[in-house]
């Protein structure tokens, strides 16, 4: 993460809408392989979520977040093409235009920068969203809290491939959690600290994840048991703290 991205304590709402769009433009230094995988991998979920709720939109409130929360990872570390694609599938998720979404989606395989579109994300989305694909999938999510819990339960657990991804896809949404402090973290200056110490620790630990699982083979199980256990501490202390 870096330091830019940083929001003073206290920061207004006004300051933390305006931070969005640095969220979605400066992306965490992941390694340029591990985020190609993960725009490909994310692509693919976004039309296979969108897909699912253009059958049963009444089925796809869970669906819909983890959609919209795909479009965000996208627009954090996809190319500038792909960030304005993404942000065009979050504005139409956002309207629930289900079909404009779709298309957009489509519009993946041969993006268009459009940094409009990429400013009109501002305000789009709540943490719900961005928290909607550690959800079960049987929620609509992409199970990515159980995969990191099974991964605590031993080493070689996890498939350093799923590793790579689940690294990847959480230091993004960390920083859009960063900036997404809920009320009670807001309480007072010691509150918001902890809730960015908490957000920065999640995405700190994901790329940690992310540069040795995308190691392959040669990737050291035992650090990446102490990487998912410790990313698995990072999400239980934000939640401890401000999750009722
Ligand atoms: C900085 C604080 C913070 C961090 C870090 C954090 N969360 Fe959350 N999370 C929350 C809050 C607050 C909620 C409640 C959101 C709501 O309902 O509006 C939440 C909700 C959730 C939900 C429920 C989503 C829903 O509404 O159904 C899941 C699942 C979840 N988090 C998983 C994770 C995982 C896994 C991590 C770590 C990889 C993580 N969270 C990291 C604050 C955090």
């Amino acid at each position: 993460m870096t330091a830019k991205l940083r929001l003073p304590a206290g920061g207004t709402a006004l300051l933390a809408g305006f931070c969005f769009l640095a969220a979605a433009t400066a992306a965490p230094d992941l390694p340029k392989d591990s985020t190609k995988k993960a725009v490909a991998a994310d692509t693919a979920a976004l039309k296979d979520k969108i897909d699912d709720i253009a059958a049963d939109p009444a089925k796809g409130r869970g669906k819909a977040r983890t959609a919209k929360a795909l479009a965000l990872t996208l627009a954090v570390y996809g190319d500038d093409a792909t960030k304005g694609q993404a942000a065009k599938v979050l504005i139409a998720l956002d309207k629930k235009d289900y079909k404009g979404a779709a298309d957009a989606a489509k519009g993946l395989a041969s993006p268009a920068a459009d940094p409009a579109a990429l400013k009109g994300l501002d305000g789009k989305f709540d943490l719900e969203d961005v928290m909607s694909p550690f959800r079960p999938a049987r929620s609509g999510g992409l199970n990515i809290e159980k995969d990191i819990k099974d991964g605590t339960k031993g080493a070689g657990k996890l498939d350093p491939k799923d590793a790579e991804l689940i690294g990847a896809r959480t230091a993004a949404l960390a920083e859009y959690t960063l900036k997404l402090p809920n009320d009670k973290a807001k309480t007072n200056d010691k509150t918001t600290t902890n809730w960015e110490r908490w957000a920065k620790d999640m995405g700190a630990t994901s790329k940690d994840l992310t540069d040795e699982a995308a190691k392959g083979d040669k990737a050291d199980q035992k650090k990446l048991l102490i990487l998912l256990k410790k990313l698995d501490a990072s999400c239980s202390n934000c939640h401890n703290d401000f999750r009722d």
